[in-house]
Formats: structure tokens, C-alpha cells, sequence
């Protein structure tokens, strides 16, 4: 291993580490674009957009069992679709299809601008109350995806409170507290089996994932009931705080940056081309993880047949073979093949919905909250906190 590639050895992209996580991609960048990190069990990650990409077209050689995510999500089963290979993925995949359509995510829009308007006036409201600021987080971020996504799965409006815990508990606490991670997970799980049990007694004659999953067939074949409840629980864990973080990232940029909120407030049209730089450059999905299924060699360093690898989508972002000045955020970027949502048989099934939902929560926060300005210090990742001083008409 070459001295640089130490540097990185402790590579994590979790919690703290990913305050100064653009640091260690220049490092492994320019020095070590594939090497090693000891964290959660040892695993190579891979940092070059070319050899992530490539990966992603490779299943035979990259796995996604027995888990995408590392550490595991509060649960140790495979997760449906994302941590199922071929040949059974493709069919399991096709079952969500239909919900995640450009036209079916159309016909949310309406619904989107409604309440992305709503919650931008109580950030407003928030602000008038408590001398000028307001955590726009807790009041437009983290709602929004929350509200949207639970109308088109069919999660009823009393238990929405119950979420955001789950989510920080399963997605935020399980590298520290894995079981806190553990107890949340099971708690979610208990709250699908109760769902589907309902749902299927009532006869699951409604349009919305629930009743999906549940009147869906493979091969000729009803779906199990710990199948239901995999596709429930993924969607949960991959539709909510994605979104959030995207939006709250957004915004924390936007906040030390008058220029370009001004810009975009004067030039709407220019938002979609905004969030494909957010999605860029502060993605909510910072990296993935495969499991290596034959040796195989990636920028002249050995991966052997067992070896978790872990394909790390911030850091092809800001490929400098790529993209120009790699780690400027420029709203107006035309060309933008990033990595944000994957690139292979995985690729997210909800890109559809999350760019609408951060096209239409910018344009209606920007429409409604005349400036915006950080008080200094918030970090840019995450759902946490982001409190903001508010400006008035
Ligand atoms: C900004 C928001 C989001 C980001 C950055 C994101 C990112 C990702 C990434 C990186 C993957 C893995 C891709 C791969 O390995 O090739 C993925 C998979 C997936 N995402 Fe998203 N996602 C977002 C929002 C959503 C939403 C809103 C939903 C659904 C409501 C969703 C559903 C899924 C599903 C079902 C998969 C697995 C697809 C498969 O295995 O075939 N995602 N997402």
C-alpha cells in the first residue's frame, strides 16, 4: 500500500467523518483511487466515477448481498429490491415500476406545490414568532418528502409523527448505537406487519404501494409475507430521508449564498439544473456497498473473491477526469452526469419523485421566503437542525 493510501485508511462515510469527507476524496483522488479502510469490518472503496460506473454493470463480479448498505439498516435481511441480484432483481423490481413513473409522479405535482407552500408559510409564520429564525429543517425539509411519500404509500396521516424518530433511530444512530438501530428496526417492522394484516382484511382495493405489494405476484405467484414487509420497510428507509437531506442541503448552500438564491429566485427555470448540482456535490447517498463475488483487479489493486467494496458515489462526483473545478458548486452546470442516484440495475427507482420534490420545495420556498442567511457553523449533511435567520417581504 502506498504511503497516500494510508491517509485514507480510516475512511468513513458516516456522521462526523463526513464534515471533512471532501478532504479525504481529493486524497483519494489524486493518490489512491482505490485502496483500503479498516472501518466496520474492513472493506476497498472505490473513488473514480469510470470504475464506479463500471461496477455498477458488473453484477456477476459485484454483489449487492448480502447488504447495500454498511453497516446494515437495524435488520438482517435482504432488503427488496436493493439487495437482491440477478436473475430474481428484475422481477422484483418491476413490481414498483408502475407507482414510480414520470406519469404517475406527474399527477403528485399538484399535491407537492400545495404543501411545499403550506409549510414554507409556517416557516415564515415560525420565524415571526421567534425573533427572525426558524429551523427550516424540522419545518420544510423533513415534512415535505414525509408528506409526500406517505400520501402515494398510504401510511395514515395520525401515525406521520412517529417517522422521523424511526428514520434518525435505524438510518442516523446505527454506526454508534447499533441497537438502538436494531430496536427501532423491529419496532418498524411490527408497524408493516399490522399495516398489511389491516390492509389485506379490508380487501387492498386502494391505489397506493401498500395495496401494491399486496395484490402483486411473482412468477405466477402471491407474494410472502416477510416479502410485503422488505418492500415496505426499503421504500421507507429509501423515500424519506434521502429527500430530506437533499432539500436541507439545498437550502444550508443556498443560506450562505445570496448570490445564487437571488439568481434562482429571479430565474425559476434554472432550479432543475441547481438540484442536479446539490444532488452533485452534497448527495445524500455518499457511498454503497458491494460484496466481490470473483478476484478482480480495479486501477491495478487486487479485490478478492469475499472483499466488501464500497463504491463511493461523493467522490466520483468530484472526478476531476469528469467535471471541471470538481469542487466548485456552480448552479448553472450544464453537463452533469453524476452519480447521485447509482448508475446500474440498481439505479434509484425514486429519482422521478425526489427531483420533483426538490424542483417544486425550492421553487415554493424561494417564492415565499424573500431572503434566507446562516447563522454560521451548520454542518452540511444529515436532517439535523439547520436554523436559519428568515427575512421578511
Ligand atoms: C435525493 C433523493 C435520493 C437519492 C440521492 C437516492 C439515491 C439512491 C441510490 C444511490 C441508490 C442505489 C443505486 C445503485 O446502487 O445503483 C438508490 C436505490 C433505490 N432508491 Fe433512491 N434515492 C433517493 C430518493 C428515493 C426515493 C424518494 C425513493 C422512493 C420513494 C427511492 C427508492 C429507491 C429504491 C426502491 C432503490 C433500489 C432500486 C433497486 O434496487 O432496483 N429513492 N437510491
Amino acid at each position: 500500500m502506498s504511503q497516500k493510501s494510508e491517509a485514507v485508511n480510516d475512511f468513513d462515510f458516516h456522521g462526523k467523518a463526513l464534515d471533512n469527507i471532501f478532504d479525504d476524496y481529493e486524497v483519494m483522488l489524486s493518490k489512491c483511487p482505490v485502496g483500503h479502510s479498516d472501518k466496520y469490518g474492513g472493506f476497498t472503496y472505490v473513488a473514480k466515477s469510470e470504475d464506479i460506473f463500471a461496477a455498477e454493470q458488473d453484477p456477476d463480479t459485484f454483489s449487492v448481498a448480502p447488504s447495500m448498505m454498511l453497516p446494515s439498516f437495524g435488520t438482517d435481511d435482504a432488503l427488496i429490491p436493493i439487495d437482491i441480484d440477478p436473475p430474481a432483481h428484475a422481477a422484483y423490481r418491476k413490481i414498483l415500476l408502475p407507482l414510480f413513473t414520470p406519469m404517475n409522479i406527474a399527477k403528485l405535482e399538484p399535491g407537492i406545490a400545495s404543501s411545499a407552500k403550506q409549510l414554507a408559510e409556517d416557516v415564515a409564520a415560525a420565524a415571526e414568532q421567534n425573533n427572525g429564525v426558524a429551523d427550516v429543517s424540522k419545518l420544510f425539509a423533513r415534512p415535505l418528502p414525509t408528506i409526500v411519500f406517505s400520501r402515494l404509500a398510504g401510511y395514515p396521516e395520525e401515525d406521520w409523527p412517529l417517522f422521523d424518530q424511526w428514520v434518525d433511530d435505524i438510518i442516523y444512530r446505527r454506526t454508534k448505537e447499533p441497537d438502538v438501530a436494531w430496536a427501532a428496526g423491529d419496532k418498524l417492522m411490527e408497524y408493516f406487519d399490522g399495516m398489511i394484516k389491516k390492509r389485506e382484511a379490508e380487501g387492498g382495493d386502494h391505489d397506493d404501494l401498500i395495496d401494491k405489494v399486496i395484490n402483486s405476484r411473482i412468477d405466477g405467484r402471491e407474494l410472502t409475507h416477510k416479502e410485503k414487509l422488505s418492500y415496505c420497510f426499503l421504500l421507507f428507509l429509501a423515500g424519506l430521508d434521502t429527500t430530506a437531506w437533499g432539500l436541507r442541503a439545498s437550502l444550508w448552500y443556498l443560506a450562505q449564498n445570496p448570490k445564487a438564491q437571488q439568481q434562482l429566485r429571479d430565474n425559476p427555470d434554472q432550479i432543475p439544473m441547481a438540484v442536479e448540482e446539490f444532488l452533485r456535490t452534497l448527495s445524500p447517498v455518499q457511498a454503497m456497498a458491494r460484496t466481490c463475488l470473483k478476484d478482480t483487479e480495479i486501477q491495478g489493486q487486487e479485490i478478492k473473491e469475499g472483499e466488501r467494496v464500497v463504491l463511493v458515489f461523493g467522490a466520483g462526483n468530484r472526478d476531476p477526469e469528469i467535471f471541471e473545478d470538481p469542487n466548485e458548486i456552480k448552479i448553472d452546470r450544464e453537463d452533469n452526469r453524476h452519480l447521485a442516484f447509482g448508475g446500474g440495475i440498481h439505479r434509484c427507482l425514486g429519482s422521478n419523485l425526489a427531483r420533483k420534490e426538490l424542483v417544486i420545495g425550492l421553487e415554493e420556498f424561494l417564492k415565499r421566503i424573500p431572503s434566507f442567511e446562516t447563522g454560521g457553523g451548520e454542518v452540511w449533511h444529515g436532517v439535523g437542525p439547520l436554523t436559519l435567520r428568515i427575512g421578511k417581504e
